[in-house]
């Protein structure tokens, strides 16, 4: 099966899951390679008939019976309108592109999962994924920040898997105390100063994280001090993409595009690529 080539999907549930985003489940054919065969960190591209396509990070765990979970929030031309589809609804999807997070490398390793904003959608994928072989890897921690408690998103998944203690949970606000006091132990700091209460083994821990670029400078330092090797750091990087196949060069980060080589870079493959963090 070809990976360009748009299958039709329909809208079987939509979740809001905060003001401006929802989770929506999407059911192509059982078997379809879209839903089965993908990495965390990768892609597809969506299309709203007559209105557009873009490219939506896999949020869920692959699955056999064809159903997918994409992560939108409502802010332009596409993903407004599809904030008025409704269960039932027809879209079209391509993919999976992309590289997404290197899981062979992480057997036997600590994790440590940082997400910005709405970069829980591919997080919460590589999270599902480690969980599925949870004893393969170590110590899972998660760090997550957000503008405020609502815009948490999957905050209820996530203190039910600390409360069973699969993994290690910090969380952060970096504007108001509203809501605070339904979110046990979150924080009003910026997400890097998660980072200040972490003790790792530098020797045998991977970062993974997504979240505004803006925050990616100070992360990676907050990183490289606590002596994670630039080879144990992974981002995913969001650029504008069009063609999702590395044909129309939107997405180029220096000598890498992000749809083919990405989006998903070590911190030593961009290593002297000016503007690659920002
Ligand atoms: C690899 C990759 C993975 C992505 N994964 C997701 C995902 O899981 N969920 C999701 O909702 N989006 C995701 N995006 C972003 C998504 O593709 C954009 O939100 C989308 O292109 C906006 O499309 P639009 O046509 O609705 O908005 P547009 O009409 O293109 O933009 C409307 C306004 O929003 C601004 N804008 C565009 N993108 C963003 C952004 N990401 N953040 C803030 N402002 C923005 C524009 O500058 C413009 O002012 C991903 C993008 C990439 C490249
Ligand atoms: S989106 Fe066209 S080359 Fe990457």
């Amino acid at each position: 099966m070809n990976s360009s080539i748009p299958v039709s999907a329909v809208i079987s549930a939509i979740r809001p899951l905060a003001q401006d985003v929802s989770l929506y489940t999407l059911q192509t054919e059982p078997g379809n390679l879209a839903a089965s065969s993908f990495l965390a960190g990768q892609f597809l591209e969506l299309s709203l008939p007559g209105v557009g396509e873009i490219p939506v990070s896999y949020c869920g765990y692959p699955t056999k019976d064809g159903s997918i979970e994409l992560c939108i929030r409502h802010i332009g031309h596409v993903t407004i309108p599809l904030k008025t589809s409704a269960a039932g609804n027809v879209v079209a999807l391509r993919g999976p592109f992309g590289v997404g997070f290197p899981m062979s490398a992480y057997n036997g390793q600590d994790l440590v999962l940082i997400a910005g904003g709405l970069g829980m959608a591919p997080l919460r994928s590589l999270l599902l994924t480690l969980l599925a072989r949870r004893k393969r890897y170590g110590k899972i921690t998660v760090l997550y920040g957000a503008r405020d408690a609502e815009s948490l998103l999957f905050l209820d998944e996530l203190l039910e898997l600390q409360r069973q203690g699969a993994i290690a949970l910090s969380l952060a606000v970096d504007r108001t105390d509203h809501g605070l006091a339904n979110v046990p132990g979150c924080r009003i700091v910026l997400l890097p100063e998660l980072l200040d209460q972490l003790a790792i083994d530098p020797g045998r821990t991977f970062a993974a994280v997504c979240g505004p670029p803006v925050v990616y400078p100070y992360l990676v330092s907050a990183l490289q001090v606590m002596a994670l090797p630039d080879d144990r750091i992974h981002l995913s990087l969001e650029r504008r993409m069009k063609c999702g196949v590395g044909r129309c060069g939107h997405c180029a980060v220096g000598r890498y595009l992000c749809c083919v080589d990405g989006p998903v870079f070590s911190c030593a493959q961009l290593a002297g690529i000016e503007g690659a963090l920002g």
